[in-house]
């Protein structure tokens, strides 16, 4: 057995194989802190909410957290930021190490291994992503896990190129950042991520309009369309205006790395776009359209989107653990562990 799972600034989503299926576990990289209470009591011990209670306080994690912070009126806080660990959150280790319990559960055996997402460096800040990925990667093997970090775009090529020789560009549209990787026969040859993304879309939507941010994050979820003929003046219109520059803003630097980096000119490459902010009705076309128009010294195949974009990293970091594992031979179907020990002790 072995888990995927993909640490994003807005989501955490772990995936497992059970027979045929892929199953997923997801909850909201989200917490609220709330004054314990006779109601909090209440609403606490009536359901399945992911809590934990200090002395007069009370910490409700992932998807209740929203729930919670609208009743109690507080704010809801976020242990990531711009895709990396936030240094200006001081709960933010306690906080997605219990979210992350939750989603990896416990390993299956001890020292199963486990691929989970990390992004690459962003070429627009100073941000490093070194400190994140080895914080994420201790907590992960104090569970009990054996952790592999997997580049964010390359997860992305795993799961959505594999009938291309894990050949193309992937592109994940997050809430904190865009990772982007160029891959050939599943050697990333270019990676690198940009620090916006849906978070950057919202902030700039609110500051535009003078709407809350929480309030522009709902409405974009609920019904938002790019298809630029609706609400001038409104929210939906700044929503429009602010994606088609985050679009640009993305190719524009793709087109720089890739003439920096000296690819390979001359080969026909598909391009997948996915991740949570790709899922408006007119994303994918936009993108098309816009990538076309960049001078790009290879030629784009074809511009593909997925079904479940939430789900293609977890479901990438998934395909790289089974295939080492399986390169490995430890699948640990049968009661092989001994067999593994007396191979581990002979190759010391
Ligand atoms: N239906 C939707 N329409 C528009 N945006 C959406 C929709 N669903 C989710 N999003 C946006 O997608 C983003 C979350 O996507 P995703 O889970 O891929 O990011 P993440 O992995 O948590 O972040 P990152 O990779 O940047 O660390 C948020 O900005 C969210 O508002
Ligand atoms: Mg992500």
């Amino acid at each position: 057995m072995a888990k995927g799972l993909d640490v994003g600034t807005m989501n955490l989503i772990s995936a497992q194989q059970e027979g045929a299926e892929t199953v997923f576990v997801q909850q909201r990289n989200s917490f609220v802190e709330i004054e314990y209470s006779d109601m909090a009591e209440q609403m606490l011990s009536r359901s399945d909410v992911l809590n934990i209670r200090k002395d007069d306080k009370v910490h409700v994690l992932g998807d209740d957290a929203l729930k919670f912070a609208t009743i109690f009126n507080s704010e809801t806080r976020r242990p990531m930021q711009r895709g990396i660990l936030s240094s200006e959150e001081s709960s933010a280790i306690p906080m997605i190490k219990l979210i992350t319990e939750q989603v990896v559960g416990e390993p299956n055996h001890p020292g199963e291994s486990i691929y989970f997402s990390s992004p690459a460096d962003p070429i627009d800040s100073e941000l490093s992503t070194l400190y994140h990925e080895k914080t994420m990667e201790s907590m992960l093997g104090d569970t009990g896990y054996d952790p592999e970090p997997i580049n964010e775009g390359m997860a992305v090529i795993y799961s959505e190129l594999a009938d291309n020789d894990f050949t193309g560009l992937g592109v994940s549209f997050g809430a904190g950042m865009t990772n982007v990787c160029l891959a050939y026969y599943a050697v990333p040859v270019m990676k690198f991520s940009i620090a916006r993304g849906g978070d950057w879309v919202d902030e700039q939507t609110a500051q535009a309009t003078g709407t809350p941010v929480d309030k522009v994050t709902t409405i974009k979820e609920d019904d938002f369309e790019l298809n630029f003929t609706t609400d001038v003046g409104g929210v939906e219109g700044a929503l429009a205006i602010y994606y088609e520059n985050l679009l640009d803003y993305v190719i524009k630097n793709i087109a720089r790395e890739v003439d920096e980096e000296d690819v390979e000119s001359g080969l026909d490459v598909p391009v997948v776009v996915t991740g949570g902010t790709s899922s408006p009705d007119g994303f994918d076309e936009l993108f098309e359209d816009h990538i076309r128009e960049a001078s790009i010294p290879f030629s784009i195949d074809d511009v593909g989107s997925v079904d479940e974009p939430l789900y293609s990293v977890a479901r990438g970091a998934l395909v790289a653990a089974r295939s080492e594992e399986q390169a490995n031979g430890d699948g640990h179907d049968g009661d092989d562990e001994e067999a593994e020990a007396a191979a581990d002790s002979a190759e010391d």
